[in-house]
């Protein structure tokens, strides 16, 4: 059976905040007015990706001529030990394909974020 931890948004800060659930770690990442959360455990190495800095990210590509571009402000977690880099809408790296960070399902109620586990 799921377990749910209930935050007031208020009580969210920009740079996201871990909750323990069923004795797991997760961040809870608000981005463009919508709420993410992410199992807190690197890809790489297991570090503690989501106690990471929030940034964006260098993309060069066909579209901006093969000029760099800096996107995603906000909406990118930089793993603290070695820096990768994870698209908190998705959880996924942009580095590598493959599978992505956990994800858990996030609901408004009331005011509130409720994670679902
Ligand atoms: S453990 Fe996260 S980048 Fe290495």
């Amino acid at each position: 059976m799921a377990e749910e931890v209930s935050l007031r948004e208020e009580d969210i800060p920009d740079s996201g905040r871990i909750v323990k659930i069923r004795g797991l770690e997760i961040g809870v990442f608000r981005v463009g007015g919508s709420y993410y959360a992410l199992l807190n455990r690197c890809l790489h190495q297991g570090g503690p990706v989501c106690t990471g800095r929030i940034s964006g990210t260098l993309l060069c590509r066909a579209e901006s001529d093969w000029k760099f571009e800096w996107v995603k402000e906000g909406e990118i977690v930089v793993c603290p030990w070695h820096s990768m880099e994870y698209d908190i809408r998705t959880g996924r790296s942009l580095a590598y394909s493959g599978n992505p960070l956990r994800t858990y399902p996030v609901e408004l109620r009331d005011g509130n974020v409720v994670v679902k586990v």
